[in-house]
């Protein structure tokens, strides 16, 4: 393991979600120019990459996740003078960009579609996957569609099905077409040529799907989805290949990365697809997913560092555009308290830590109060049972102005009613503030070689309250302890004098005490 600073194991990850992070162009949809004009924030903030989500040319079926140009940038985000600015402006403050490439479907409304539904003879016929209805008319098989129905959508003109796991909007591509995947690798050349350091591959484990089109096995489950062993539609051998002539390209650039969101996946199917020829990372989901209890956040740390090959390096994350925000899942209304230990957990423990834009000042999803409010489709289609994903996607709240000073005009998503008190320009006031606190600890971590790539070793007293453990690199020994609960607790400190990273005192008293929901960082003196 290199002593060289790599901004992607090393380092903070923040996701953006590019709608809803600031509008420049005062049209209620943040865009390219909006991001630039926030570098200076993100600088300070302390992070050293942005992950974008998708900025390609899209219907928004499903908000840029249905791309029908994989070499432009979207018109309401801006140009490609603009994405080159990006960059430049990016990497002068040592930030570097990670693009959302969704590969494993395009949109309907994708040129190579378009010519693949005309004819059987079409060149483009066979980039997606088209099958004959059965003898009675029914689609060719029982795989579901994870946006809800079959899987499967007739085309009376071509008397075929075609397949999509999302919305019937979203066709999958056929990967086991040579030409498609050409295409794509070259996808990949042309961004890192214009400069990108890395990507993120949308649901990369479904790319291949069973070859004979076999049923799914049937399982429990509540949702039609959820009554199917994905065994057949997801995780196909043929993946591990490709990910090598992934990785082959990604290696002639210098330190460039690639996360992969598995889809259906545990933890230890996750963590294969990481390593040398295969990805730098993988999500996993297993520890966002955790209720608030230290011991459960600490088991599914261990399983994944266990899991993990010697040549993968972890990475975390609690938040994301497809799931209900840390600071709704974990905190009692507007009490932070929660949500900075969660923080300092994301920023302390082993791994990259993936932060998502907003959770540095605690946004809280937005309610959503009625189905004709909903703006992501499959809000609509589950409704009251699942209200979508609009809740975690409102704009970024930067002041107590109209809008929290992310448009002029009324945003494409409402914004949260607490902007005026929760935003970025009063929390840097507040020496209080989580967004204070999640500086501070982003500096002590930058300080601190042992926090970003130390050995993690579990030190816990308290399982039931407490999450406490060590990082140790060389010489230098940290302990970090958080208080899970709202108790005032004590934690024995092992021998030795310890500093705390907060304010440089040193403990003089081996038993420490520890307040609710207090973080303590300490160094062991030398
Ligand atoms: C996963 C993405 O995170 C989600 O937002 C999207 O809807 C699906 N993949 C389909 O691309």
């Amino acid at each position: 393991m290199t002593d060289e600073f790599l901004w992607w194991r090393d380092g903070i990850i923040y996701q953006i979600y590019p709608r809803s992070f600031m509008d420049a162009n005062d049209d209620g949809i943040g865009d390219l120019k909006g991001i630039i004009s926030r570098l200076d924030y993100l600088e300070n903030l302390g992070i050293d990459a942005i992950w974008l989500s998708p900025i390609f040319p899209s219907p928004d079926v499903d908000f840029g996740y249905d791309v029908a140009n994989y070499k432009d940038i979207d018109p309401k985000f801006g140009t490609m003078a603009d994405f080159s600015q990006l960059i430049e402006e990016a990497k002068r403050r040592k930030i570097h960009i990670i693009l959302d490439l969704v590969l494993n479907h395009t949109s309907d409304q994708h040129p190579w579609f378009l010519e693949s539904n005309k004819s059987k003879d079409n060149p483009y016929y066979d980039w997606y996957l088209w099958q004959d209805p059965k003898p009675n008319g029914d689609p060719p098989n029982n795989w579901q569609a994870i946006f809800g129905g079959s899987a499967w959508e007739y085309d009376p003109d071509l008397g075929q099905y075609y397949y999509h796991m999302f919305y019937k909007e979203q066709p999958d591509l056929n990967w086991r077409n040579p030409d498609i995947r050409q295409e794509m690798l070259d996808v990949f050349r042309f961004w890192l040529d214009k400069g990108v350091d890395g990507f993120r591959l949308d649901v990369f484990n479904a790319y291949f799907k069973d070859p004979e089109f076999k049923d799914n096995p049937p399982k429990f489950g509540i949702r039609a989805f959820d009554r199917q062993e994905h065994i057949h539609d997801v995780s196909q051998p043929e993946m591990m290949p490709l990910l090598k002539d992934i990785r082959d390209i990604l290696d002639q650039y210098d330190q460039t990365y690639v996360v992969g969101e598995t889809f259906l996946a545990d933890t230890e199917r996750t963590a294969n697809y990481c390593g040398n020829d295969k990805l730098h990372a993988a999500f996993n989901f297993k520890f966002a997913e955790n209720r608030w209890h230290p011991k459960r956040f600490l088991t599914s740390l261990t399983e994944w560092y266990q899991s993990l090959s010697v040549n993968a390096w972890p990475n975390n994350f609690l938040s994301n555009h497809d799931m209900t925000r840390t600071a709704s899942r974990y905190c009692f209304g507007e009490d932070d308290r929660r949500a900075k230990v969660a923080a300092a957990m994301l920023l302390t423990v082993k791994g990259t830590p993936f932060m998502y834009y907003g959770e540095e000042i605690g946004m809280r999803d937005i309610p959503i109060r009625k189905k004709s409010d909903i703006k992501d489709p499959i809000g609509k289609t589950f409704w009251p049972l699942f209200k979508g994903r609009d809740g975690c996607r409102s704009p970024m709240q930067w002041n107590d102005e109209e809008n929290a000073g992310f448009s002029i005009i009324e945003p494409w998503l409402p914004v949260h009613s607490n902007f005026n008190e929760r935003n970025v320009e009063s929390q840097t006031a507040d020496p209080d503030s989580i967004l204070n606190f999640v500086k501070n600890i982003i500096r002590i971590r930058k300080n601190e070689p042992a926090l970003q790539r130390g050995d993690f070793n579990p030190a816990i007293t308290d399982p039931g309250h407490l999450l406490a453990f060590t990082r140790t690199l060389g010489a230098d020994k940290i302990i970090v302890i958080l208080n899970f609960s709202s108790r005032e607790l004590t934690y024995q400190l092992p021998d030795g004098d310890w500093v705390s990273l907060f304010d440089n005192q040193t403990t003089e008293n081996k038993l420490l005490k520890i307040n609710p929901y207090q973080v303590h960082i300490l160094k062991l003196k030398d």
